[in-house]
């Protein structure tokens, strides 16, 4: 059990919360025997929950549409619903609880500035002086200026507005099948033919523009040899600056892995030579880390598989670890243009806010949790290539760390995406027992960061059997 015996307030000295270190086997016990289910799923309690606030509550997403049961508890890699079954989660949420649900030490930070003090604005709090420099610490040397919210999409409305106080300019180019929240600008930034955030009028707002990005499974230019071409990326980026800007670019805006559309990496080399392309042509690269960042890919941050450090970055999510909490950080030398923006918020930067983000950012280093991402990610990436090659419907699988994805197709030569297939497998293996995220024909998987090889493998079992079994239902297998 988590003591507080031992808290003292945060120590400027050691520049801690004061909240002591938990055993890093913290969420074994509740994890023993999951899943264990005692109803058919969702069970009767389920079921009158869910119905009962579906009367009032609409927007469900689809991990809730395709799977309405109702929870109660979660703790570490367990999850229970109402009528007491128990699931293993390979969700976080939607990449939320990233050090496992109610991690002690986190939960204990935000109760305690729960009774000491809840909100002060924007003033400055010892905790908040920590977590920042906590923040400095752990991203590259100068990406240190920053501002606090309580979501990701008001992050990344603060990333563009930075944007344009930087450099004056006012376009942003933004991909292809990248996400970066429901907001105006964020919709303006990113794919908009999804029915839940296409609600914006008939167009994004003016000056935003979408560019291919290279997806290694379909890419649109490839060398002689069939590889993926990043350099004729860049090449189509000069020539659509040329032709649909009006040259007052301020920024790209990059999701560094695509989390939405099916936790999709860019080749190795793209980022760095968008980087390059960005420099040459005076423009900022702001990097949308609010799913990816704080771990999850086993980095700090995912730029860093690609050694490059953007101008302008978000992080959200796994930042709190279930408690909203989001930041919006620029280089040192930009730091002003915060100042221009007006850039504070009503939440933003609460005590118990600070207290989560620098609780979390502890707990990954204390138990080693960027080395773990990297070591059971490969475990997670080894079984899902062999699935690949095993079942006829796996077309690809892909991912680094934590953040996962495996994308089903009709025929592996066509690439015909499988969305039927894609939500029955979601419904089959939750009903086993495993909560997770679907995405049309891409099932995603976003386990907490604390989560060892033997539950890995639980879950990769169930989804295994869950794959086959509907394999069989369309006769690929019989
Ligand atoms: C990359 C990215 N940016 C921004 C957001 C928006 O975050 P929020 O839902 O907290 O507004 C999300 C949410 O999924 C996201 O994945």
């Amino acid at each position: 059990m988590y003591s507080t015996s031992t808290f003292q307030v945060p120590d400027l000295d050691k520049r801690h919360s004061g909240f002591p270190a938990v055993h890093k086997d913290w969420w074994k016990e509740s994890a023993q025997g999951i899943p264990s289910l005692i109803t058919a799923l969702p069970g009767p309690k389920s079921k009158i929950t869910h119905d009962n606030a579906a009367k009032y509550m609409k927007g469900l997403s689809s991990q809730v549409t395709l799977f309405p049961v109702s929870f109660e508890r979660g703790h570490g890699v367990m999850l229970e619903d109402v009528d007491g079954n128990k699931y293993l989660d390979f969700s976080s949420g939607i990449y939320v609880t990233s050090l496992g649900h109610c991690h002690p030490k986190i939960s204990e930070a935000v109760a305690h500035y729960a009774k000491t003090l809840m909100n002060c604005h924007d003033f400055s709090t010892t905790i908040k002086e920590i977590l920042l420099e906590k923040m400095a610490s752990v991203l590259p040397k100068g990406l240190n200026q920053v501002q606090l919210y309580s979501d990701g999409s008001s992050a990344v409305e603060a990333g563009l507005r930075a944007c344009r106080a930087i450099n004056g300019k006012h376009e942003f180019l933004g991909f292809f099948r990248d996400f970066h929240g429901k907001s105006m600008g964020a919709v303006s930034a990113a794919q908009m033919i999804r029915g839940d955030v296409f609600s914006f009028g008939p167009t994004r707002a003016p000056g935003f523009y979408m560019m291919p990005k290279p997806d290694p499974y379909r890419p649109h230019f490839k060398k002689a040899d069939g590889s993926i071409d990043t350099d004729a990326y860049i090449s189509f980026y000069d020539e659509f600056f040329r032709e649909s800007t009006v040259g007052n670019v301020t920024a790209v805006v990059l999701e560094p892995v695509q989390g939405w559309a099916g936790s999709i990496f860019s080749p190795d080399d793209f980022v760095a030579k968008l980087k390059a392309w960005c420099e040459k042509k005076k423009i900022l690269l702001f990097a949308d880390e609010v799913l990816a960042g704080m771990g999850r890919t086993g980095e700090w941050m995912a730029m860093n598989h690609y050694n490059t450090v953007p101008d302008v970055i978000t992080f959200g999510k796994s930042f709190g670890n279930g408690f909203p909490v989001t930041a919006m950080v620029v280089k040192e030398e930009y730091g002003d243009a915060i100042n221009k923006i007006s850039a504070s918020s009503s939440y933003g930067g609460n005590p118990m806010a600070c207290a989560a983000a620098l609780a979390s950012i502890e707990v990954i280093q204390e138990e080693h949790l960027l080395e773990n991402v990297r070591t059971v990610g490969k475990y997670f990436m080894k079984r899902m290539e062999e699935m690949k090659a095993n079942h006829p419907i796996v077309g690809d699988v892909k991912g680094k760390g934590f953040l996962l994805g495996m994308e089903l197709v009709k025929d592996k030569h066509t690439k015909e995406p499988f969305d039927e297939a894609g939500k029955l497998v979601y419904q089959k293996a939750f009903k086993k027992g495993l909560a997770w995220i679907p995405a049309g024909h891409i099932l995603r998987m976003s386990p907490p960061l604390i989560m060892d090889q033997e539950y890995a493998e639980k879950g990769l079992q169930i989804i295994e059997e869950s794959i086959w079994e509907v394999e069989k239902h369309f006769g690929y297998v019989h």
